[in-house]
Order: structure tokens, then C-alpha cells, then sequence
């Protein structure tokens, strides 16, 4: 059947396959302005309207398009002539990785004003996994939250990010956006100008969650239609490596490979094909035929670690870094320093008790995905969803035995990460595939295997044991800590270290013990996660505080006041000595933030109380956290900058070239400040080339926080050292010789080792309402408090802390990613997990102390996954506080908080 249709206002005419949606067929005919979040009806990325109505083209037949009208966000308007939707999205800043903002928008447009108040309702099919939906409140009502600033001063000012306008008109280009003259030319004998087709990979996984591949039959496969390779564990590379991404390679346990003769978990790679299509793909993978030799299995890391435990890597040497693969240990540390027994002997108060977290998926809305190919000069180039491009550049080098110079890996706009892209788990299949074939080759995660399939949070059970003296110093801390890595080791061993320093170290005490444990299972892999594991710890360490406070009759503030590190101060956990990478380099705003959360709580306490529901029970909790602005071992960054001639076609004077890859973390919007302000100019002057191993020298990437203190370091230097060399004379003027003219060169370069880390702090405070009767938690109050050093753009920075605060309320609350008991996850779509909606996620009141860092450029510290930390024991100290019970497990679900209203004791058994 030929479908006959227009699309923002041009005709098309396309043949559907049978039981195609709109969505995809759109996608083939090269409309990018439509995204894909789930391919289910979930999350309203591929939102169109269809002769004016919103529809999510996910679920459209495309059959039923013919003689149709299809308006995407770039048929709604233009940058020259926008639809008042998309100035709105401009001026009120909202959003952050832009990628459910195309749906969002053309969902909006359909809005009439009379219904605004029924927003929640309204946008119940879009989801925004990184605002927490106020600054889209704020564009639905044509709030203005952006400033617009004259030469030189957009430093601290709410200026917008870069990259808005081409954002909400759907021209930005996210990963699987470029377009085919991008990867043509290549495949041989590539005509100039041809269209190079590209070939799609699919995956085949694991039925079992251990087994062997006793044999592989592709025979059939290799034989189907559109079906151009198929890999098996015989064609992978023998390297092994890490999807853990870090400067350091050696952070991570070498303990994976491309493809694998042993499956470790369920939805393991088996084997891939690669076809004309995904379908063709997909057809071949059913005809595979293997046999598995199914192996014993281990799927919870109390069982793992004992002995007799099925190993799940019995292979594994000392070389592979894993601490002892025979006993399923990843990392483990364990120390005292002091005396905890004597100490708790001693104490006039002291609590106790165990705290289990849940396995949380990024929910990114952009899933992982990568296309390669081969250039003109035989490099192979990857343009892929990561945060870290030059550390996947570095290792795909490796892995495949080739120069780095043979290899490009560059991020277009990515759609959201929180950690979870810094992994390298689609570029070494595609890089396999393209140096096989040598044509163009793109794998997409579907919205399934981001849950099946990309590293989750970690899940961890933490005891925390706490003594204090009767005026309420803290004289005793234990923490046991155990988590599960799931089966491979990514992220396993820096996730532990970290998880049991900053929680700890906050807190002035002479005695502490540690027991850590980072444990292999058979379960699918966790990995990076906003906070790096802080946010499970300080879980559990401030329920204890507050319990610790409670049994003192201290309010729980004033208990933290008494006890946290000040300026001075050593930050220490078991070691006598501090981490001397670690120090106060500026001002230290804890008490600050402290201050500001009991002040904001105060004033709104009768209020609050007034708000609640007849019958409901009225609680406050606060909770806070400290996090180190930069990881360990050092995060490198280059920046150039250079004058450019006068006259270019979009008004840009200078030019900057950084590595660090923007997926919402507004680093580059920060970027875009600091060398305008250096350099005498607005930040529309400022042309970026970022995130591509082909500009500037090395970037460790963008996690950690380190966009704004360590490449926006690196960015301040460089244009700092051209402003003078300008301003000077020194650098030549621009002439036939182009950027370097007689005086001396007109570019400038800057670095930032990132060696020397500083500290951040966040204080959060809830109020909430619970139904004893049915266990619904309302949150009437959030407040959350930050030390961020200077300010470098305050709008920018309170929807960071928004966002991050929205997220944590949803681990808190609803998210769990759910397992069968062998390996099986369960919880396979948005629809049986639920991210927070925009009716979910209440307003949060956000407050800056201020504080200066000269760590930072002008002062500014880190802050994008620090505000996630706190934001759990501060609701569950707030429920503890409603209902008298104390909740021990995340997530604090309608069900639990039920059952602990109703005297139910849902402790955690060691
Ligand atoms: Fe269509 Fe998610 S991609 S609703
Ligand atoms: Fe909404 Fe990233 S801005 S998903």
C-alpha cells in the first residue's frame, strides 16, 4: 500500500511494511525532528499532531497516515518565526537534555489556556526525565526565567543554553540523527555523492543467567534475506575490558569481551546480526541455533560471598583487578579506626539497623545507541551516545588493536545520561561489525534492553551502627555496607570506595569502622548512577541520624549541626590520614545550607499543616550530604579557543573547541559564559566544537559533576590567556595566514588536571502528608539547600537540583527495576516502572548558600548529581517522623508505607 501524506507542510509518499507505525516510517524518510523514548506509548517523545490533534506516533499505524496531515516540532515554526510554544520553552529554560522537548512542545501547542490548571492530566503521556516539569510549568505559563546580557557579563546570569533555539525547533542533532551524507562515500566502491546504505545490528541474549555456549549454529541465519554478517564468540577480539569508562582504565576489572563464550546473565550478548533492517536482523537471530550447557547460578551477593557459592568468574586472575574472584569479591574494604566496641560501651545513646535500596534504571529518554563507519582516509569513526567519547575512543583502540589515531568517536547532543552513559556497551559491537564489513552499521537500544540489559543502580543492603554521648556528639559510626554489582564488574569498585567516604566522612567522629563488600551474582550488571553509590549510603546513614536524634531528644538539625565537619576539619573514614587529593580549597557552606533548610521549614510548618487532608498525618524529615567535586585519580580537560575572521555566517567571533559532551548537564551553556566573559562578548559569539577526539586534546568526559569545575576550568584558562594575548597586542592580526598572523597566534589554550578536589554540600527538607489508610505519601514541602560555589548560572543550576531532586523522589517512592529471583528482570517498559510524571513530582523551593572555591572557575564548585543524596532519608525521616514507624527500604512504596502504618515490621533480616 502507498501512503500519500505531508509533513510540516511537504508532501510524502512512502509504502509501509505491515503493522509499521508512524513514528519509524517518519524516521526512515529522514524526519529526526521525531524522537523515540520507548516505542510504546510511554513517554511521548514521538508526539506529532496529525491534522492538528496530538497523537504519539509510536502507537499510529502508518497505513492510516494516507491523505493526513503530519505537523512535527520543526513544521510548528522556525527559529526566524516560532510558534509562541517553542519561545516559551526559550525563555523559561525547560529543559535540559532537550530530548522529550520536540514532544513536549507539539503536545503543548494543542493546549488552550482555560485548561492550564489541569496540566498534570494534560501532560500525563509526556515524560521529562531531567527537569523535575517546573521550568515546563513555567514555559506552559509563559514564565520568563532566561536573561538576556550584554558583552561581558553573562557569568552568574540565567543566560539560555546555546543550543535552545535549534532544541525546541527540532533541528538540534542527537546520536542517530546525522544525516546518510555523514557515513556516505565510505563502502566501497563509494560513488561521491551516493547514498551509502545503512546496515542495522540486533542482539540475540541469554535465556540463562549462567551457562555455556556448547554450540552455534548460524548457518540459516547467514542465509536470510537482508542478512549481511552474523558474530559470534568466535569472531570477538580475545582483549577483555571494562564498560566501565574512567581516565584511568584501571579503575575498572577487566572482565568482559565483546562477545562471550560463558553467559553470565540473562540478555547477555549470544551472538548479532547485521542486516539491511532491523526486522531482517531480528528474522535472522530466530534462526540461530545453540546448544548452552546451563551452569549454576548465584543471584544474591549474602549467598554469593559464602562459601561453596556458585564463582562467576572463576577465570579471573590478579591481572583482571577484581579482588578476589573466588570468593564473587569485586573490591572490599574493611577498617577501624578508633574503637567503635569501646566507644559504643560508652555511648549514652546509640541505634542501630539495616537498610536495603532497589535497582533504579537511568531512565535516560535517548536509549544508548551507535553508528559507525569507515571515513575517506579507512578511520573508523563512532558517533555514539556517550559521555565520555574519548575514553570509549581509547578503549576501542585497544580492544581491537588498532593506533588511536585510527579511530574517531564523537557525541552529537545526547538524550540524558546520569551515568549510565558512561559505558561502553554499543560502540564495541559496531566497531566489530564495521571493521568486518567495512560499510555503515547502527545499533539501538530498544526502551527493553535499558532495562534487561544497560547497568542499573546498584542495589545495596547497609548497616549503620551510631553511638553519641547524651549532649549529642557522635562518638561511635559502623557502616557494612554490601552491594550488588550484578554479573560483570563495571563501576563495582569505584561505586563501593565512594559510597563509604563522603556519606562518612561528613561527620566528625573519632571512631568508625567500615565492612564494604562489592559482590558478583548472576544478576544483569549495575554501573554508574547519579551519586556513584552516595545516595544508598547516605540512605541509610541519615535514617540513622535521625533515629540517633530521636533517641537523644535532640532535633535532628541541631544534632547534625553539632556534629559536621567544619572548615579545618580532616575528612576521614577508617585512615588516620585524610585522602590528600581531598581538602577544603574555598569556603565551606554546610552550615549555611543547614541554616536555610530549618529557616524555610519553620516558616511553612502551620501552613503545612493546614494543607494536609483531614485524617492524614503531617511529618518533617531533613537529611544532608557531602560529595567530593571531582573523582579521584584525576579528570583531565583541554580547551582551545581562537579568534576568528571577521564575518562568519553565524556571527561568531571566537571559537571553542572542548571536549566534554552535552546531555543535559549544561556544561556547555556554562562553556559558552566563561569564554564570553573572558573575552569581552555575549556567549552567541562563542562557536563550540565539543565532544569529538578530533578537537581539543583529551577530555575524561562529563561525570562526576566535573563539566563546570574541571573543562569549565580549562575553558576560563584559554580564553583568559587569549583576552590578554589580544588585549596585548601579542596575538596577530587574522590575514591571509588565517588564525595565526604576524603578531603571534590568535588561539589560546587551556588545561585543568582536575588533581585537586574540593567538597559540595546539599541539605534537603520534606514535609509530607501520609494516608495511614492507604499509604499515599504527599510531599507538601521540598526544600533542598546547596553549597555550589559561585553560581555561574542560576537558572541552569536550580533545574539541575530540581531535576536531580525529581529523580530521587521517584527511587524513593515508586522506581524498582525487578527481578524474577533468577535473573530475570521483569520490569521491562515505563509503563510497570514509573518515572515520575509531572502530576508526581511536587514544586521544590531551592536555596544557594554562598560560598566562593577557587578550585572552580570564579568560584563555582560542582553540582549536577549531588542533589539526588539527600533526598530519600529526607522523605523517609519525614514518613518516620508522620507515622511513628520507620521505613528501611526503598522504595517507600504506597504498599510498605501501608503495611508500616498498620504496625507491620518490614526491618530487613541481616
Ligand atoms: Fe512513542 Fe515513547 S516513543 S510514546
Ligand atoms: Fe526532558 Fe531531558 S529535558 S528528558
Amino acid at each position: 500500500m502507498i501512503v500519500r501524506f505531508s509533513v510540516d507542510g511537504a508532501p510524502l509518499e512512502a509504502a509501509p511494511r505491515p503493522g509499521q507505525v508512524l513514528r519509524t516510517l517518519l524516521r526512515e524518510h529522514g524526519v529526526t525532528a521525531v524522537k523515540k523514548g520507548c516505542d510504546a506509548g510511554d513517554c511521548g517523545a514521538c508526539s506529532v499532531l496529525v491534522d492538528g490533534a496530538a497523537v504519539h506516533s509510536c502507537l499510529f499505524p502508518a497505513h492510516r497516515i494516507d491523505g493526513r496531515e503530519v505537523t512535527t516540532v520543526a513544521g510548528l515554526g522556525t527559529v526566524e518565526s516560532p510558534h509562541p510554544v517553542q519561545s516559551a520553552f526559550v525563555e523559561a529554560a525547560a529543559f535540559q537534555c532537550g530530548f522529550c522537548t520536540a514532544g513536549m512542545i507539539v503536545t503543548a501547542s494543542t493546549f488552550e489556556h482555560a485548561d492550564l490548571d489541569d496540566l498534570p492530566r494534560m501532560l500525563k503521556g509526556n515524560l521529562c526525565r531531567c527537569t523535575g516539569y517546573r521550568a515546563i510549568d513555567d514555559a506552559v505559563h509563559a514564565v520568563r526565567n532566561v536573561e538576556h546580557t550584554g558583552a561581558g557579563e553573562a557569568a552568574t546570569r540565567s543566560v539560555a543554553a546555546p543550543a535552545a533555539w535549534r532544541v525546541v525547533t527540532g533541528t538540534e542533532q542527537y546520536t542517530l540523527d546525522g544525516p546518510p551524507s555523514e557515513y556516505s562515500g565510505s563502502e566501497p566502491p563509494g560513488e561521491p555523492g551516493a547514498t551509502t546504505p545503512l546496515l542495522h545490528l540486533a542482539v540475540q541474549g541469554s535465556p540463562h543467567a549462567h551457562a555455556r555456549i556448547v554450540s552455534i549454529d548460524a548457518t540459516a541465519a547467514e542465509a536470510m534475506p537482508g542478512v549481511e554478517l552474523v558474530l559470534t564468540h568466535r569472531d570477538s577480539p580475545a582483549t577483555a575490558f571494562s564498560t566501565g569508562r574512567h581516565d584511568s582504565r584501571l579503575d575498572d576489572p577487566d572482565d568482559t569481551h565483546v562477545l562471550d563464550e560463558i553467559l553470565r546473565f540473562r540478555g547477555q550478548r549470544v551472538a548479532a546480526v547485521v542486516a539491511a533492517s532491523v526486522a531482517e536482523a531480528e528474522r535472522a537471530l530466530a534462526a540461530i541455533r545453540v546448544d548452552y550447557e546451563v551452569l549454576p547460578a548465584v543471584f544474591d551477593p549474602e549467598s554469593a560471598r559464602r562459601p561453596g557459592a556458585p564463582l562467576v568468574h572463576p577465570e579471573l586472575g590478579p591481572e583482571s583487578r577484581a579482588a578476589a574472584p573466588e570468593r564473587n569479591t569485586v573490591a572490599e574494604e574493611y577498617g577501624e579506626r578508633g574503637d567503635v566496641a569501646a566507644a559504643l560501651a560508652g555511648a549514652a545513646a546509640s541505634v542501630t539497623g539495616i537498610w536495603t535500596t532497589s535497582r533504579v534504571t537511568h531512565a535516560a529518554l535517548e536509549t544508548h545507541a551507535t553508528r559507525g563507519w569507515l571515513d575517506a582516509a579507512g578511520r573508523l569513526v563512532l558517533r555514539t551516545s556517550s559521555q565520555v567519547p574519548y575514553l570509549v575512543r581509547d578503549e576501542v583502540a585497544r580492544i581491537f588493536e588498532l593506533p588511536v589515531e585510527r579511530v574517531r568517536v564523537f557525541s552529537a547532543r545526547v538524550g540524558g545520561g546520569f551515568g549510565g552513559k558512561q559505558e561502553l556497551i554499543t560502540e564495541d559491537l559496531v566497531a566489530l561489525a564495521v571493521l568486518r564489513l567495512g560499510r555503515p552499521v547502527q545499533y539501538e537500544f530498544t526502551r527493553e534492553d535499558e532495562f534487561a540489559v544497560a547497568p542499573l543502580r546498584h542495589p545495596m543492603t547497609v548497616s549503620v551502627t551510631l553511638g553519641a554521648s547524651a549532649d549529642g556528639v557522635l562518638t561511635a559510626v559502623a557502616v557494612d555496607q554490601l552491594m550488588d554489582t550484578g554479573a560483570y564488574g563495571n563501576h563495582g569498585i569505584g561505586v563501593m570506595y565512594h559510597a563509604v567516604h563522603e556519606s562518612i566522612a561528613v561527620y566528625r567522629c573519632a571512631n568508625v569502622r567500615v565492612d564494604a563488600q562489592s559482590v558478583y551474582t548472576n544478576n544483569p550488571p549495575a554501573g554508574a548512577f547519579r551519586g556513584y553509590g552516595l545516595g544508598q549510603v547516605i540512605f541509610a546513614v541519615e535514617s540513622a541520624m535521625d533515629e540517633l536524634a530521636r533517641e537523644l531528644g535532640i532535633d535532628p538539625i541541631e544534632l547534625r549541626r553539632r556534629n559536621v565537619v567544619v572548615p579545618g576539619d580532616p575528612l576521614l573514614t577508617i585512615h588516620d590520614e585524610p585522602d590528600p587529593t581531598i581538602s577544603y580549597t574555598g569556603e565551606h557552606g554546610l552550615g549555611q545550607c543547614l541554616e536555610l533548610v530549618d529557616a524555610a521549614l519553620a516558616r511553612t510548618a502551620s501552613a503545612d499543616a493546614a494543607a494536609a487532608p483531614a485524617g492524614w498525618r503531617v511529618g518533617t524529615g531533613v537529611a544532608l550530604a557531602m560529595i567530593a567535586t571531582i573523582p579521584p585519580r584525576g579528570h583531565h580537560a583541554d580547551a582551545v579557543v581562537r579568534a576568528l575572521e571577521p564575518g562568519q555566517a553565524d556571527g561568531a567571533l571566537f571559537e571553542l573547541e572542548v571536549g566534554t559532551a552535552e546531555f543535559g548537564n549544561g556544561s556547555t551553556t556554562v562553556h559558552a559564559q566563561l569564554a564570553a566573559d573572558a573575552l569581552g562578548t555575549t556567549p552567541e559569539r562563542i562557536r563550540i566544537r565539543q565532544s569529538d577526539t578530533d578537537v581539543a586534546g583529551h577530555d575524561t568526559g562529563a561525570f562526576g559533576s566535573t563539566g563546570t569545575v574541571v573543562a569549565g576550568m580549562a575553558v576560563f584558562r584559554a580564553a583568559t590567556a587569549l583576552a590578554s594575548r589580544l588585549a596585548t597586542g601579542a596575538a596577530g592580526a587574522i590575514g591571509a595566514a588565517g588564525a595565526q598572523g604576524d603578531g603571534g597566534p590568535r588561539e589560546a589554550h587551556g588545561h585543568s588536571d582536575g588533581e585537586q578536589r574540593t567538597v559540595a554540600f546539599n541539605v534537603h527538607g520534606a514535609r509530607v502528608a501520609v494516608n495511614p489508610g492507604t499509604g499515599e505519601v504527599r510531599i507538601v514541602r521540598s526544600i533542598q539547600a546547596a553549597d555550589a560555589g559561585t553560581v555561574l548560572n542560576p537558572e541552569q543550576l536550580r533545574g539541575q537540583i530540581e531535576g536531580g531532586t525529581a529523580q530521587a523522589i521517584g527511587s524513593a517512592l515508586y522506581e524498582e527495576v525487578r527481578l524474577d529471583g533468577e535473573g530475570g528482570i521483569t520490569t521491562r517498559a515505563f509503563r510497570n516502572y514509573r518515572t515520575p510524571k509531572f502530576g508526581d513530582v511536587p514544586s521544590t523551593e531551592v536555596l544557594f548558600a554562598e560560598t566562593h572555591d577557587p578550585l572552580g572557575p570564579l568560584g563555582a564548585k560542582s553540582m549536577s548529581e549531588a542533589p539526588y543524596n539527600p533526598v530519600a532519608p529526607a522523605l523517609a525521616n519525614a514518613i518516620r517522623d508522620a507515622l511513628g514507624a520507620r521505613p528501611h527500604s526503598l522504595p517507600m512504596t504506597r504498599d510498605r508505607v501501608w503495611r508500616l502504618a498498620a504496625g507491620a515490621d518490614l526491618t530487613p533480616t541481616p
